[in-house]
């Protein structure tokens, strides 16, 4: 779910209190007993002789049908000496826009990750530098296109970053210095009523399946499973792609209690691994593969294709956007308890969606599928009357909208193209909230009071930041049975995912950066310390998160490393936070010194 439009421009910020990074030390993960650790090497830079010459970059050009790219960064002609002022008319027009950064080589949707420490070529910056635009981009069109460019990369050690829309909250879609494998025009999309996977047995029952190329975007395979009466688990936002990021990382959805996360529905994958070949990953064949695939976020290889179960199309589902608002914290933060002492009631239910929370209101935007409109209303009625019996609350009237099929309600929740959605600066902090902690009134007021802690942080250094409260574990979640996947297990104990958010603007020096960053990870050490074994989901999490091997992977990382090893030997898909980068410092250019 997008908090932007809510996160307000005044990201007013403490650019003059300085902090230092506090650097997260990672575990040194034992030697794995099956191979040697190969021997990880620097990746080659473009001022060092390895850098490929001209001609080597111009047949590699051919490889690719001529679909290789010089990427400079998104705004440099509104800079000197590159300033054109049509072209920058035009770039000020799309720059807050993700239908338009997803169409640009040299654009991400968060603006920060196109720069390094600050460096950048930011519209409102005074200077323009690369940052971390890549220097060249593959615009591929098939999976020959995948092969060559992964063969390349790795033949010439020079680093390779992938990127279908570049949504990444953890900025694992562009890096300094590479090659960025593009894969936004590969459109691919059939519905298959009765698929088999590869290799299986000749009594395999076919399961009806959608079958997706990796530049498809969430909003495309909605619009053609409608057409079929299908739905799929996918996610909230019209433009996050349906494959890449999203579902490697575990998938949510507002379908997720009904039918699991994304991780549950793969049923097999087709994935160009660093060797440069070509793998069918299922039940019956690459089977570690293809665990590894489900959960273990970006770093095994390229997805050329995916393919999902559907579920039949929902009838008559509910959509409530509740709002509270009042100037007295203390009044909000008595309403908010009583949001979560509801929680548990409406996940029962059969309730899904996302909460959006400052010190002055809270805004809740809710999914119910399979019920009427009265069983709606009569639901949400006591936390309505709750919050109306405070004098300085204003509440929202009864704003419940009915919708014949899921498509018809995702539609209405189409960001207009006037909506500035992107081209921000913005860091994420996180955590999954058990389902237990809302069975009790002890675990509600905890939950209750610190959050109200952490929004008084938050409020310090962002006076309109909010945060996140996604309903969308429990149910289909938690009986998913987690060996089968690799997604962090303690999805399967959650309800919730909580989520912080903070933003700076492009002319905040590098120091306040870092301490809104700071400030996020120390915030969320109170969550921490609140549900301990649980961890945050990886697509939404704090970019710095400390412990990440156990936080976004648990007790699966061990096995993921292993795995990695085998498919990966030389991290060629070497990214933050990913599985492995420990070995790496904290650019992934260098390894670690041990
Ligand atoms: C506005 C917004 C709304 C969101 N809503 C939800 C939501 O409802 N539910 C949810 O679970 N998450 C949500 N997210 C988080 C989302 O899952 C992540 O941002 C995810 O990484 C996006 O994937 P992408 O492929 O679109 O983006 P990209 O930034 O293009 O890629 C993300 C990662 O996947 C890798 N990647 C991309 N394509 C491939 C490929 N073909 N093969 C291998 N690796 C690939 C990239 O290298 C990168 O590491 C949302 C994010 C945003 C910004
Ligand atoms: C690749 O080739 C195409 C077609 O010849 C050309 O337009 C493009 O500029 C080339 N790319 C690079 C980086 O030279
Ligand atoms: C750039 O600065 C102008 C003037 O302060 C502001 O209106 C605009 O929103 C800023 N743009 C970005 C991308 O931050
Ligand atoms: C990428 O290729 C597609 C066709 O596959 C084309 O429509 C698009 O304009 C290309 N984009 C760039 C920036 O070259
Ligand atoms: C704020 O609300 C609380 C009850 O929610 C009340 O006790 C307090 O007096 C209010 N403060 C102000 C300044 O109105
Ligand atoms: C709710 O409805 C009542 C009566 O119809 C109206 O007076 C009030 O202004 C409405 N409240 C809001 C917040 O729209």
């Amino acid at each position: 779910m997008r908090p932007l439009q809510l996160l307000l421009q005044s990201a007013a910020l403490a650019a003059a209190l300085f902090a230092t990074a506090s650097a997260a030390t990672a575990p040194q993960e034992a030697e794995s007993p099956v191979a040697p650790r190969p021997r990880l090497v620097c990746r080659c830079q473009p001022d060092q002789p390895c850098w490929p010459l001209p001609d080597t970059w111009s047949s590699f050009n051919q490889t690719v049908g001529g679909r290789l790219i010089a990427t400079t960064p998104v705004s440099r002609e509104c800079h000197q000496p590159f300033y054109d002022e049509a072209k920058c008319a035009e770039i000020k027009k799309g720059y807050k826009h993700d239908r338009w950064r997803q169409l640009q080589p040299g654009a991400v949707q968060q603006t920060n990750w196109e720069t390094i420490k600050g460096v950048g070529c930011l519209l409102n910056q005074t200077t323009c530098e690369q940052g971390a635009v890549p220097l060249y981009t593959v615009n591929a069109s098939s999976i020959a296109d995948i092969q060559a460019t992964v063969r390349f990369a790795a033949q010439h050690n020079v680093r390779l970053s992938v990127k279908n829309t570049g949504h990444d909250y953890l900025g694992r879609s562009t890096a300094a210095s590479s090659v960025n494998l593009w894969t936004y025009f590969m459109k691919k999309l059939n519905v298959e009523p009765k698929f088999i996977p590869e290799g299986a047995p000749k009594d395999v029952q076919g399961a009806d399946a959608v079958v997706v190329g990796p530049g498809v975007l969430w909003e495309e395979v909605n619009r053609v499973l409608d057409a079929h009466k299908r739905i799929v688990v996918g996610g909230a936002e019209a433009t996050v792609g349906a494959v890449g990021g999203y579902c490697l990382g575990g998938g949510h959805s507002p379908l997720s209690p009904r039918h699991g996360l994304c991780v549950d529905n793969v049923l097999q994958y087709t994935v160009v691994t660093a060797d440069g070949q070509v793998r069918v990953a299922n039940d019956y064949q690459n089977r570690d593969l293809f665990w590894a695939l489900r959960g273990g976020g970006p770093g095994f290889g390229v997805i050329a294709e995916a393919v999902y179960r559907t579920h039949p199309a929902l009838q008559n589902i509910n959509y409530a956007t509740n709002f509270v608002y009042s100037e007295n914290t203390t009044t909000i933060n008595s309403i908010v308890r009583e949001f979560y002492a509801n929680y548990g009631r409406w996940a029962k239910e059969g309730w899904s969606g996302y909460t959006y929370t400052t010190t002055k209101f809270t805004l809740m935007m809710f999914y119910l599928p399979d019920a009427d409109l009265d069983t709606a209303k009569a639901s949400v009625k006591p936390y309505l009357d709750y919050a109306r019996s405070f004098p300085d609350a204003q509440v929202s009237n009864d704003t419940i909208t009915h919708h014949a099929t899921y498509y018809d309600l995702f539609k209405t929740l189409i960001a207009s193209p006037e909506t500035e959605n992107a081209g921000h600066n913005y860091h994420l902090a996180s955590r999954l909230i058990p389902a237990s902690m809302f069975q009790s009134k002890d675990g509600v007021d905890r939950l209750a009071s610190t959050m109200a802690q952490i929004q008084d942080g938050l409020a310090q250094i962002m006076p309109d930041g909010g945060y996140l409260t996604h309903l969308v574990a429990g149910g289909q979640v938690s009986r998913g049975n987690s060996r089968d996947t690799s997604v962090l297990p303690a999805w399967r104990r959650a309800l919730s995912h909580i989520v912080i958010t903070g933003g700076w603007l492009d002319t905040t020096p590098y120091e306040g950066q870092v301490y809104v960053q700071d400030t996020l990870t120390r915030l969320v050490d109170r969550l921490r310390a609140i549900t301990p074994g649980m961890g945050a989901y990886q697509n939404e999490a704090d970019p710095n998160e400390p412990q990440f091997q156990q936080n976004f992977f648990g007790s699966n990382y061990r096995r993921l490393k292993q795995l990695k090893k085998k498919y990966d030997r030389h991290s060629l898909f070497v990214c933050r936070r990913c599985v492995g980068s420990e070995d790496w410092d904290s650019d992934e250019v260098c390894p670690r010194r041990a």
